[in-house]
């Protein structure tokens, strides 16, 4: 209903439009700059264009280079050069440099009868040439203005190269570690991938989104694309109004609310339904109920897809099912360029609704500035002067100090000491230059990120020695093709013992490869791969010191390692600064803040394991101590390492929780938290609440509050947290936001198992 309102309120406006629509002419109609407001500019400059003009503007090709999906069969450079040349291009992505972007914004203003400027899209994911750590990674620091500010300079960075469209922030929720993009996201919790994506929004988009140094954010995927079955990529979602509302949507609608001028549809089917044919996402709710006024661009041949899908019967009714549902842009199906006009001449699709899409991607484009000058992002200067600058590298080195998270470090084995210690360094991905710069890396080049040994290196007091021990992955790493990965070889393993046995500690840095997560990355074992493991079980034999440096995309299954190891460190896939990073933290040049943003398991066929789970109808032994409770016979429930988890060089001791109502729906809560160790440290401190009962049952433990404190030795501070009805409510499967009268409890502390209780009523 919603829908077919919002499409004759279209169609009367276009009508109007219509009647003004001048001759068209040639160069003289490119847009002036003028006083008038953009929507005015927009409907002006739409009044000119001629249908196939419109469609153009909704048709974004790849570069003629990189893509980041499967390659186009029929999508030739010189048939994109002809489109470009008539106007029938409205974006690009994947062209990068001032030069590249350059030449193709020229066709697009010089060559076209009206002139309209190109946006260049590109998967500005965490930085464009020197990387900040995976955004699951940034998650870990819980630090909003260290992520803000994260993407503020990788906004820098891409703008400086001619991008002026990042398609980022991914705020898809997932509680699947098998799946590949969970180190593109926020993790597991809705709460504070909310605040991300708002902090990641603001980081790129700034407050002036005209300004030469910010770019357009994209929230993506939109809906679902975390919940793919089995964590197989691509896959489809099932998922009922529940998650959906209280767990998938909120991020999203924090980005929007954040100002975010595009959405990117996803892959996946939702409930029988693609995302991209999908009119109650995109039209009803997106733009109808929450007044979206940006565009949404499809996926990677998203549009086509909808074939494979089985929903549309071929592309021309994949063109005409999401246009119908609200996506604006085709990225590389080729569908709407292709199909489009026809179905607006056969009366299957109206026009208004190409116009409303045009609109939007118009209005972007007047936003960014790009009809007032074209070439804004096109500096050569700039470009040299702030692609890797200090001011970068210093925030990305930052912001992976922060990203870092220790696991355990049984007998205060770290910090290392700086003088007098033999070191033994050992693992393929200790010396890796590469693989730190994580998955999503298009314009950065190989060999370019600090390694751990360099890192290593930096502090020469004490005695160190590299191993490799066994090779990791044989030949060239690329984005596109499948890692070829060493399981027989060993011959490396005999200089490692050595080196592990003649030396007092023993450094293994072992993990994933950063091709191993990322698009289409999706494993069904999250143990350490390759030869990795027995590695570490065969160094554990002769030198028990160990502390273990994790490089990984997506939380890993390492149950051995927990038990035996005594010191493990989280560390990701950190981007350019890793090595430093990662050493200072060893050294305790840095003390670790970092929790983390997804539950560790036990095992793999926990998935999906999170801390925000329902209570169920027998959620513990019963005490007849039989075998009907929810459970499994051969693993326990618990996690590995919790949600919300990570320990710092200094201890933490929380007290005095109080609670108290300050109107009929908030309360105060209040709790002290006492540095209790020895050196400085920050801790983020973490408020769940559970609502005990409620017509929609509620997660026995849900976030809803958190702040970063740092303390000296001894200093004690009191945090304060309100809750108000945006807290403690929920929407029930209406789709209603509400607020039940009832018993809450609350629990403040350190992780997502905190236990220092209180309670409350509504
Ligand atoms: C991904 C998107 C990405 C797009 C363009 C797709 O394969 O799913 O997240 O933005 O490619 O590179």
């Amino acid at each position: 209903m919603n829908n077919l309102k919002n499409i004759c309120i279209c169609a009367l406006v276009f009508l109007a439009l219509a009647c003004k629509k001048q001759a068209n002419s040639d160069l003289d109609t490119r847009m002036e700059n003028t006083d008038a407001s953009i929507d005015n500019k927009v409907s002006d400059l739409l009044s000119k264009m001629t249908l196939e003009e419109k469609i153009g503007q909704m048709n974004q090709y790849n570069g003629f280079w990189d893509v980041t999906g499967p390659t186009p069969t029929n999508g030739d450079a010189a048939k994109k050069y002809e489109h470009l040349r008539k106007g029938y291009v409205g974006s690009m992505l994947n062209v990068k440099g001032v030069k590249d972007v350059r030449a193709v914004q020229k066709i697009a203003v010089e060559e076209t009868r009206l002139g309209i400027p190109l946006i260049i899209g590109f998967d500005v994911i965490h930085g464009y040439k020197t990387l900040s750590p995976i955004p699951l990674a940034e998650a870990a620091s819980w630090d909003l203005k260290a992520i803000k500010k994260s993407a503020e300079v990788a906004a820098k960075e891409a703008s400086a190269a001619g991008i002026n469209w990042t398609f980022a922030p991914m705020v898809d929720i997932s509680r699947d570690a098998r799946w590949g993009r969970v180190m593109e996201g926020a993790g597991e919790d809705t709460y504070l991938g909310s605040k991300i994506a708002v902090a990641r929004v603001e980081g790129f988009q700034g407050n002036d989104l005209a300004s030469p140094f910010t770019v357009a954010a994209c929230a993506k995927h939109w809906a679902g694309y975390g919940f793919a079955e089995a964590g197989r990529d691509y896959n489809a979602v099932d998922v009922g109004s529940s998650t959906l509302n209280n767990i998938i949507f909120p991020p999203f609608k924090a980005a929007l609310d954040a100002g975010v001028k595009t959405f990117m549809n996803s892959f996946n089917e939702l409930n029988g339904i693609p995302a991209t044919g999908n009119a109650y996402l995109q039209r009803e709710l997106l733009k109808g109920k929450w007044e979206f006024d940006g565009f949404v661009v499809s996926d990677w041949w998203s549009i086509k897809e909808m074939v494979k899908h089985g929903f549309a019967k071929d592309k021309r009714q994949a063109a005409e099912y999401a246009i119908k549902a609200g996506s604006d842009m085709d990225m590389e199906s080729y569908a709407y360029v292709e199909e489009l006009a026809g179905l607006v001449r056969d009366g299957k699709v109206d026009e208004s609704l190409i116009d409303d899409a045009v609109s939007r991607i118009l209005r972007v484009k007047f936003e960014l500035g790009l009809f007032d000058d074209p070439y804004k992002y096109c500096d050569e200067a700039r470009e040299k002067q702030v692609i890797g600058c200090k001011e970068i590298q210093e925030a990305c080195l930052d912001m992976a100090k922060k990203s870092i998270v220790l696991l355990k470090n049984e007998n205060q084995l770290l910090p290392l000491k700086k003088e007098g210690l033999k070191i033994a360094l050992i693992g393929a991905l200790a010396s890796d230059k590469t693989s730190p710069l994580g998955s999503w890396r298009l314009a950065a080049e190989d060999n370019t990120a600090v390694s751990i040994l360099e890192g290593m290196q930096q502090y020469p007091n004490n005695d160190l020695t590299y191993a490799k021990g066994a090779d990791f992955v044989y030949g060239e790493a690329k984005f596109t093709s499948e890692l070829n990965i060493n399981t027989k070889d060993r011959s490396g393993f005999p200089e490692a013992i050595e080196a592990a046995k003649n030396s007092d500690v023993v450094v293994m840095v072992l993990g994933e490869h950063a091709f191993q997560s990322g698009e289409a990355r999706s494993r069904a074992d999250i143990g350490l791969p390759s030869l990795q493991q027995e590695l570490l079980e065969t160094i554990y034999a002769v030198n028990k010191n160990i502390i273990l440096v994790l490089n990984n995309g997506r939380p890993l299954a390492i149950p051995w390692a927990d038990e035996h190891i005594p010191a493990i460190v989280e560390a990701w896939h950190l981007g350019t600064q890793s090595g430093n990073a990662i050493t200072q933290v060893l050294y305790g040049d840095y003390n670790p803040s970092g929790k983390l943003p997804m539950t560790f398991p036990r095992n793999v066929g926990q998935i999906p394991i999170y801390y925000n789970h329902k209570n169920t109808g027998r959620p513990t032994l019963p005490a007849s101590n039989d075998v009907f409770w929810s459970h499994y016979i051969d693993e326990s429930n618990a996690p590995l390492y919790p949600f919300g988890y990570g320990l710092s060089y200094t201890s933490f001791a929380y007290s005095n929780l109080k609670v108290e109502k300050i109107s009929d729906n908030s309360v105060k809560v209040s709790v002290d938290l006492k540095n209790t160790g020895k050196v400085k440290g920050k801790e983020v401190v973490q408020l769940y609440i559970h609502d005990l009962f409620a017509r929609v049952t509620r997660p026995i433990k849900e976030l809803k509050g958190f702040e970063m404190v740092e303390l000296e030795p001894n200093q004690t501070k009191t945090i304060e947290f309100v809750l108000t009805e945006l807290e403690l409510g929920f929407f029930n499967n209406e789709g209603e936001f509400i607020l039940e009268p009832g018993e809450f409890n609350v629990f403040v502390g350190g992780n997502s198992q905190a236990d220092l209780k209180g309670s409350f009523q509504l």
